[in-house]
């Protein structure tokens, strides 16, 4: 068993922790960085797949995003623009693919109002909605014991507008059926991304990637720190903490830190054993947050043939297996890569099913966006976050019904010299890089104060 001692103990190499980890170090504090796998980057990984450069996990970066946008220019990492030429498709309940351009699908005149009325309203109650603190809401307690399937059905008698505003927030980016989450958590989605009609408009939400993959970020951050300072493959079993301090133990090595950091997603704080244990409604909270599940699809062609049909590769709806889809191909290659998702109670169907059939039942559905030649891509692979020990769902983590106004103060609590943070408890940037970001700096400046 190897002893060590530093002034924090950083557990998880994602970019919460690792920027955590460099802003501290760049204050002449001493760290260490205790990562279960053997990667840094936790949900960003860039890797080949058959030879084809895929992002497995996080990718787009939206110009609100700050926090991210410095980093990057501060890590020298260029940008590209998603490609986004020509039209969209949008599929309706009838089924036919529909080309559209601009942010709201080619549906009926009334659905289209419905659209436009339910995204102005949705607007008004996020722009009453502090992202830093949503359960100070004026109406927080009412807005968190409905349902947002609920609060829409109140809303609107128009299913096919219902079922498009749900997909906002319910299949892209929560990832759990919207009558798992209530109103008040639809809000906070919302107002950390600056607006709800940002994130329909996918030209904002999806604006840029970064050249050679946005794993970069954590990897270049990590080349900040020594190698002693670093420790892969160094799951964190356990925490003895007192208020003067912690010891933080992995299988084979024992740090003793003043201040510690525990930079995973909230449903894995449970996996460290405490000695004593959390505060009761510490161990309370975290029965309440749970992941979304997303199954995030790579299908590479040999040339990006929808672009020469006029098509952005820009594709949505409600009633397909994929419910959005995109031109995902690299800067600079001559392959074209389309990228789908298949979210929550679609997703349980496709993961009970063999891999050939799901993967038959995938490609159809792109194929309903974009024709049959969608069916025979050069490389298929499906990102299974749910299957990642170290993570266990996507992209992040949210509450339950009543659980924003219940706990979500809570979770920003240190407890004794424990802190704990990830993109799961960002306010701006709330589920994303620039989130984990913006938190891995305030946990390290509430250590440096
Ligand atoms: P993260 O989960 O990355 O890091 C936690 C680390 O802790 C992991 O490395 C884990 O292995 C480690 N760990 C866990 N338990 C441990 C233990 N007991 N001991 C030691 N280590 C432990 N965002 C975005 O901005 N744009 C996007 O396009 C997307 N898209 C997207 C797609 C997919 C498929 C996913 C999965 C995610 C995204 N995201 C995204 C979200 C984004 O990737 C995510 O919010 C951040 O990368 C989270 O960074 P954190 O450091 O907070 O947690």
């Amino acid at each position: 068993m190897e002893h060590l001692s530093r002034d924090v103990a950083i557990i998880g190499a994602g970019v919460t922790g690792l920027t955590a980890a460099t802003r501290l170090r760049a204050a002449g504090r001493s760290v260490i960085v205790l990562e279960a796998r053997d990667r840094v980057g936790g949900r960003l990984w860039t890797d080949h797949i058959d030879g084809q450069l895929f992002e497995l996990g996080g990718q787009w970066v939206s110009p609100d995003q700050t926090a991210l946008l410095e980093t990057l220019d501060e890590l020298g990492l260029d940008t590209y623009s998603r490609y986004r030429d020509g039209e969209s498709v949008y599929i309706g309940p009838g089924g036919t693919p529909v080309r559209f351009t601009g942010d709201i699908f080619p549906a009926s005149e009334h659905t289209q109002a419905e659209l436009v009325r339910l995204i102005a309203l949705l607007d008004e109650l996020v722009a009453a909605t502090d992202a830093a603190a949503p359960w100070a809401q004026q109406h927080a307690a009412e807005f968190d014991r409905i349902s947002f399937r609920s609060w829409l059905e109140q809303q609107s008698d128009d299913a096919e507008a219902r079922e498009n505003i749900s997909l906002f927030i319910a299949d892209a980016m929560l990832t759990k059926p919207s009558h798992s989450f209530s109103l008040l958590q639809a809000l906070l989605m919302a107002v950390s991304a600056g607006s709800f009609s940002n994130l329909v408009d996918a030209d904002f939400i999806l604006d840029k990637r970064v050249v050679g993959g946005l794993q970069q970020v954590p990897l270049r951050l990590a080349e900040q720190l020594d190698d002693a300072d670093l420790r892969l493959g160094h799951p964190v079993r356990t925490i003895a903490w007192s208020e003067a301090g912690a010891t933080v133990h992995t299988d084979d090595l024992e740090v003793e830190a003043r201040h510690v950091i525990v930079a995973v997603p909230p449903n894995l704080h449970s996996r460290i054993d405490y000695a004593p244990p959390l505060p009761r409604l510490r161990q309370q909270l975290w029965q309440h947050q749970s992941l979304g599940l997303v199954i995030k699809v790579h299908a590479t062609y040999d040339t990006p043939f929808w672009r020469a049909d006029g098509l952005s590769g820009t594709a949505f709806s409600p009633y397909q297996l994929v419910h959005e889809a995109y031109d995902n191909s690299n800067h600079g290659e001559t392959r074209g890569t389309l990228v789908g998702f298949v979210s929550d109670e679609k997703a349980d169907r496709m993961l009970a099913l063999p891999p050939a059939e799901r993967q038959q039942a995938i490609l159809e559905s792109l194929a309903a966006y974009y024709g049959p030649k969608a069916l025979e891509p050069v490389v298929y692979y499906e990102s299974d976050w749910a299957a990642e020990e170290w993570t266990q769902g996507a992209y992040a983590a949210s509450f339950d019904l009543g659980g924003l106004t219940r706990y979500g103060a809570l979770q920003l609590e240190p407890v004794g010299p424990i802190r704990f943070g990830s993109s799961d408890v960002a306010a701006l940037g709330y589920q994303h890089v620039d989130g984990a970001i913006r938190v891995g700096r305030r946990l390290a400046d509430e250590i440096l104060s």
